[in-house]
């Protein structure tokens, strides 16, 4: 039943880091945003995956982590995330798209719960500029 999937869908912020997520595994959930409502079917959503140690710490360096607890600076090295699926959005394709995000973000966190994973949706992003 979806309220089952949906009470399932928790936040997780300590993971297996050593647990494999394939590409497949990454791509289907990205299958699963793109059939998600888009504002003006507008598809300004991009993804971009990562599963690899070597990517995935250089996306764990620009995460923040519980807000309320500023104590804490996230997982540790071996309980950090073994796979990211990053939402980006094109705005050359008009105003108002960042509202999708939301949306596709959670329809992923289902697909994931469903195929067994958990994840955390992370808002708090400083990445830096490219150069
Ligand atoms: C849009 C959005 C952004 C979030 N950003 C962060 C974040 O940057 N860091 C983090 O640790 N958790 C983040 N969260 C996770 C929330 O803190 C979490 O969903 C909330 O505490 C409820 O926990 P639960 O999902 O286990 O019920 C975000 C959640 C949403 C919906």
């Amino acid at each position: 039943m979806l309220k089952d999937l949906v009470s399932k869908c928790r936040t997780y912020r300590r993971f297996y880091q050593e647990c494999q997520i394939s590409k497949e595994d990454l791509l289907e959930l990205i299958d699963l945003a793109r059939l998600t409502a888009s504002t003006a079917n507008s598809q300004a959503l991009k993804f971009k995956i990562s599963n690899t140690p070597e990517e995935n710490a250089l996306i764990f360096d620009t995460l923040g982590w519980a807000g309320a607890l500023p104590d804490w600076d996230g997982p540790g090295e071996g309980e950090r995330p073994s796979a990211y699926i990053i939402i980006l959005c094109d705005l050359s394709l008009g105003k108002n798209k960042l509202t999708d995000d939301g949306i596709v973000a959670q329809t992923m966190m289902l697909g994931a719960v469903e195929k067994g994973y958990g994840g955390c949706m992370l808002g708090k992003c400083t990445a830096k500029p490219a150069g």
